[in-house]
């Protein structure tokens, strides 16, 4: 069909040919978005990286509550915070984990069975979130009749992506549909292992919390130094990484820190430090 219009048709173009290349422009177009969000994605990855901001993404198959769980936990009436929730990106919140620090929890999209190679591409930037995660959240719908076999599509889906080997902690989600109490499941080393919950009642929300930063912690170290006066370039840097839990000055100007950070931060500085920090510490576990 020819269709008039100013514009619309180049010389000879019939309406077919028109719709035709209107959607590839439009596919170049959304393309063109993806890819700048993607590079965004990275830029803000490697900052965080570099901050040392334990990322914790939730993981699960569609529909098993992932979204309702995201909005309880970065409600500022569930957890108890004086502080307001940064929003980073929809998906991505930084929020105050007592006895751990600010955490990014990241949301990303429902898995589901057999998810299309092209798709799987088109969600890379969401999915590198969850690879590169700290911990993964993995929501399953406790009252789904099928819920074994959607935590392995979840599985399959992360071994595909190869986010298979960072840590997990199952969340058991709706147990207000079957009358069950909300708990963490251990195991024989008392790490947790599950939290049964629901994120629409919010019961068992603050066990989890407790779970995460439960988790999270065992990746940290306590270490106090004692920085000399012309060592305050460290103190100045340690206030940046937000790893202070305590200071003290004496009388000659030293400045005894009490540290919380993770190991891999702390092999950072003490490299880069060429050997002051290490003179500096006045007790510190084992590594
Ligand atoms: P996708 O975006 O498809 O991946 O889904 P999702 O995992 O984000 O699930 P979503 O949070 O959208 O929840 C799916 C449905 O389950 C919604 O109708 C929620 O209201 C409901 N739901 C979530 N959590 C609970 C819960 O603890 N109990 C009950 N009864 N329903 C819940």
């Amino acid at each position: 069909r020819q269709k008039g219009g100013i514009g619309l048709r180049g010389p000879g173009e019939t309406q077919l040919e028109t719709d035709r290349r209107l959607l590839r422009e439009r596919v170049k177009a959304l393309q063109g978005r993806l890819a700048k969000l993607e590079k965004q994605r990275q830029q803000g990855r490697r900052a965080r990286q570099r901050a040392e901001v334990p990322v914790v993404s939730v993981v699960g198959y569609t529909n098993a509550g992932k979204s309702t769980l995201f909005n309880r936990i970065t409600r500022a009436d569930v957890y108890a915070a004086d502080q307001l929730f940064a929003t980073l990106d929809p998906t991505l919140r930084k929020l105050p984990l007592k006895g751990v620090g600010e955490i990014i929890l990241a949301d990303t999209v429902g898995f589901i069975r057999h998810l299309p190679h092209n798709l799987v591409a088109a969600f890379k930037s969401t999915l590198q979130e969850t690879r590169d995660a700290d911990l993964q959240l993995h929501v399953v719908d406790l009252a789904d009749v099928r819920r074994d076999d959607n935590m392995q599509q979840v599985s399959a889906v992360l071994e595909e992506i190869d986010a298979n080997h960072i840590l997990q902690l199952v969340v058991y989600n709706k147990i207000d549909l079957l009358g069950q109490p909300a708990r963490i499941e251990y195991n024989e080393f008392n790490q947790p292992l599950a939290v049964y919950l629901s994120a629409h009642s919010g019961e068992g929300v603050e066990l989890l919390l407790q779970a995460i930063a439960q988790l999270l912690s065992e990746r940290y170290i306590d270490i106090v130094v004692s920085l000399p006066p012309q060592q305050g370039i460290w103190r100045a840097r340690f206030h940046q990484q937000h790893c202070i839990m305590q200071e003290q000055f004496d009388d000659d100007g030293y400045c005894q820190l009490t540290l919380r950070l993770s190991e891999s931060l702390w092999q950072r500085c003490l490299k880069q430090s060429n050997g002051v920090l290490e003179n500096c510490v006045v007790s510190a576990p084992v590594i």
